[in-house]
C-alpha cells in the first residue's frame, strides 16, 4: 500500500456537533508514572497531535486531592488532549469525566485495559472486562456527564479472547455513542508478554465504524504499517516514546520513503539533537515540578535517553542519585561526550 492510501489525511473522532481533526495517524498511549505533563509538552512540540493523561483514579478526583489535580491541569495549546480515567463506579466516572471536561480535556478516554492488581482488584481497568453490564454502564454515565467525545482502551479479553462477546461488546459501545475503540490486544492476565494478537485488528476493523486505534508493540515503521494495512484508524504508541521523543516524527518519515528508522541516533548532529531534547525535557520537568521532585520525576526519562548507549549501565547508579539540575546536565554532557566518539561524524 502507498503512503496516501495508508494515511490518506488527517482523521477524526466525533461526537455529534464536535470533530477533532487528528493530524495524522500516531498518536502518543497513557503512561502512568511516565507520560506525565512535561514529557506530553516535548511529544507535542515534536509533533504528536494527540496524547493522553496518565490514567486518573475517578476516585480520587472526588476526594479531591491536589496530587491528582496536577495530573490532569495541564492541556497542550497544541493538539488534542485524552483525559484517560479508571474507576468502576459509574457515579464516580462521571464526576471525573465531567472535571477534566472543564478542565479543557478535549476527550474522555475509560481505562478498560490495565492489567495491575491494585486496578483489578477493585472491578477497575482490565477487570471491568469481566462485567460487561457495568462496563456499558460506566461508559453511558460518562456519555451523560459530558459533551466531549468518549472513548475505551481495553484489552480483548481477561484469560483468553472470547470473540462472540468482544463483537457484542464493541458493537454495543459504538451503538451508546462511544467515538473510539483503542485495543491492546493482549489479555488481562498476559500483562505485557507473549505476541499481541495482530489478526484480531484486521478482524476488529470490520466490526466497528468509528475510528480503531491499534496499540501494542509498536517500534517501527513497519509495525505502523502492519497495523494501519490490517484496518486501523491509528496506532498508538507507549514505550516507544520513552527516551525517544523524535520516535514519531522520524516514522512518519520512514513510512513515505526509504529511510531506516531501526538504529538511532546514527550521526554526531542527531546526537546532539537528542542531548538538546533531552536537556529540554529536563528543564520542563524543573520548570513543572520544582528542582527538588523535577529532578526525581526526571530521573527514569534520563535513563531511557541514554539506553541506546553500551555504557547505560555504568551510569545507572549515578542517573538514580542526581539531586540538582547542574549535576544532570553534567552527567548529560559526559555521557554524551563518550556516546558520540562511537558514532560517525
Ligand atoms: C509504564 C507503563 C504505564 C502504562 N500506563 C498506562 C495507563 O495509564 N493507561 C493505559 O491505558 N495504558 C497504560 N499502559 C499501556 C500502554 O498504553 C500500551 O497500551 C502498552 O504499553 C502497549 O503498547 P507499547 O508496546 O507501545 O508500549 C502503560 C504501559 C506502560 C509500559
Amino acid at each position: 500500500m502507498s503512503v496516501p492510501e495508508l494515511y490518506p489525511g488527517p482523521w477524526t473522532i466525533r461526537r455529534e456537533a464536535t470533530s477533532l481533526n487528528v493530524e495524522h495517524p500516531i498518536i502518543a498511549g497513557p503512561m502512568a508514572g511516565c507520560l506525565d505533563p512535561p514529557f506530553r509538552m516535548v511529544l507535542h512540540r515534536l509533533g504528536c497531535p494527540l496524547s493522553f493523561t496518565e490514567m486518573i483514579s475517578a476516585r480520587a478526583v472526588f476526594e479531591g486531592t491536589g496530587r491528582t489535580r496536577r495530573l490532569f491541569s495541564w492541556v497542550p495549546d497544541q493538539g488534542w488532549s485524552g483525559a484517560q480515567i479508571f474507576g468502576s463506579d459509574p457515579a464516580y466516572l462521571a464526576h471525573a469525566a465531567s472535571e477534566m471536561e472543564k478542565a479543557g480535556h478535549h476527550m474522555i478516554d475509560l481505562n478498560a485495559g490495565c492489567p495491575k492488581r491494585k486496578v483489578c482488584r477493585t472491578g477497575a481497568g482490565s477487570s471491568l472486562l469481566k462485567d460487561p453490564g457495568n462496563l456499558m454502564k460506566c461508559i453511558g454515565s460518562i456519555l451523560d456527564a459530558v459533551k466531549a467525545p468518549v472513548g475505551i482502551k481495553m484489552r480483548m479479553g481477561v484469560h483468553h479472547l472470547e470473540e462472540h462477546s468482544l463483537k457484542d461488546l464493541v458493537s454495543d459501545l459504538q451503538s451508546i455513542g462511544l467515538s473510539y475503540i483503542a485495543m491492546h490486544p493482549r489479555t488481562m492476565v498476559q500483562q505485557y508478554s507473549g505476541k499481541v494478537d495482530r489478526e484480531l485488528i484486521s478482524r476488529l476493523g470490520g466490526w466497528i465504524d468509528i475510528p480503531l486505534i491499534a496499540s501494542g508493540d509498536v517500534r517501527s515503521s513497519d509495525d505502523v504499517r502492519d497495523y494501519l494495512e490490517r484496518g486501523a484508524t491509528a496506532v498508538m504508541v507507549a514505550r516507544g516514546h520513552l527516551g525517544d521523543p523524535t520516535w514519531t516524527a522520524r516514522t512518519l518519515n520512514a513510512l513515505g520513503s526509504e529511510a531506516r528508522d531501526d538504529r538511532f541516533p546514527e550521526t554526531k548532529a542527531q546526537l546532539l539533537h537528542h542531548l538538546s531534547l533531552m536537556k529540554e525535557h529536563l528543564g520542563f520537568s524543573l520548570d513543572w515540578y520544582g528542582e527538588k521532585r523535577g529532578i526525581v520525576e526526571f530521573r527514569p526519562h534520563f535513563g531511557w535517553y541514554i539506553r541506546k548507549f553500551g555504557g547505560r549501565r555504568e551510569y545507572r547508579q549515578k542517573v538514580y542519585s542526581l539531586t540538582t539540575r547542574e549535576e544532570a546536565l553534567m552527567l548529560a554532557d559526559g555521557v554524551f561526550h563518550d556516546w558520540s566518539r562511537t558514532l560517525a561524524g
